[in-house]
């Protein structure tokens, strides 16, 4: 492995920044064509302790690399001084799988986020609950450097993807809205979109149109929201428990 072909892969690539996202993008089969170790061994024992499951394709992954290498590879070290090169999955097979009916598990939409901390908190929590996938709207790209960081490799295990709202795709349109219906008494489908606003200024008028259902998440009086990333997580753990009635039809909440 040369710096030159690193630099050139990297153009194209995700920078998977630590053993802990490589582990994850393996797991969740990304294509690796590159990923360097200041110190192999330690690498592998780590692979042995947390995840045997990946350790003899990191084995034949991982190239060790002189720390001055590695520095001059990855803008901020990580404390396991692992680093490796993944391809980004192709928009057509995102769009895809976002596409798909029936769906197993909801899409969540981030409308018009601000802050990639956020956004990489949001595709680790999709991750986590088996979501089909993360749109963004607006100008963030959820694939900037440091939401992957945040992401902590999990981008390969849902469909990540940036679309404008009439892209959206297909399902009842759950947006969340303080302002909303409780969300304790809607069971939410399969197959729902679930909707979240901005940091700054919530849900934006185009995505309010589009949108079947307001629901809110239960919050004292005095407390005017929620943050981003938490309103996901409760919004995905009430999908997850399946409680609630079903809604059927546009707009039966509202009004
Ligand atoms: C930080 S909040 C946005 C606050 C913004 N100032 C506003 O006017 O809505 C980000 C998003 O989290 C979700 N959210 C936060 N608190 C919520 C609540 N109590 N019920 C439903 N959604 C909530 C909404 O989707 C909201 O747009």
């Amino acid at each position: 492995m040369t710096v030159t072909s690193w630099n050139r892969l990297a153009a194209t690539s995700v920078l998977l920044d630590g053993f802990h996202a490589l582990k994850h993008a393996v797991r969740f089969g990304a294509e690796v064509p590159v990923a360097v170790a200041v110190d192999r061994a330690a690498a592998l024992a780590l692979a042995e302790e947390l995840a045997p499951d990946v350790r003899d394709t990191l084995d034949e992954l991982l190239t060790e690399v002189p720390e001055s290498t590695y520095t001059s590879l990855v803008p901020r070290p990580h404390p396991t001084a692992v680093a490796a090169l993944a391809v980004r999955p192709s928009r057509a097979a995102n769009l895809d799988r976002l596409a798909r009916i029936p769906r197993a598990a909801p899409v969540v939409v981030l409308d018009q986020p601000r802050n990639l901390g956020n956004a990489g908190a949001v595709i680790r929590l999709a991750a986590g609950f088996g979501a089909t996938g993360v749109v963004t709207t607006g100008t963030l790209d959820p694939w900037h450097p440091t939401v992957v960081r945040g992401g902590a490799g999990l981008h390969f295990a849902t469909a990540v993807e940036r679309l404008t709202v009439p892209e959206l795709p297909p399902g009842p349109l759950y947006a969340l809205d303080p302002e909303g219906d409780d969300i304790r008494g809607v069971k939410l489908p399969d197959d729902a979109v679930l909707a979240f606003g901005s940091e700054r200024s919530g849900l934006s008028a185009e995505l309010r149109t589009r949108a079947d259902h307001l629901l809110s998440l239960p919050m004292r009086p005095q407390v005017s929201s929620y943050n981003l990333a938490t309103s996901v997580a409760m919004t995905l753990y009430h999908w997850s428990t399946g409680t609630g009635a079903p809604l059927q039809g546009r707009g039966e909440l509202r009004d």
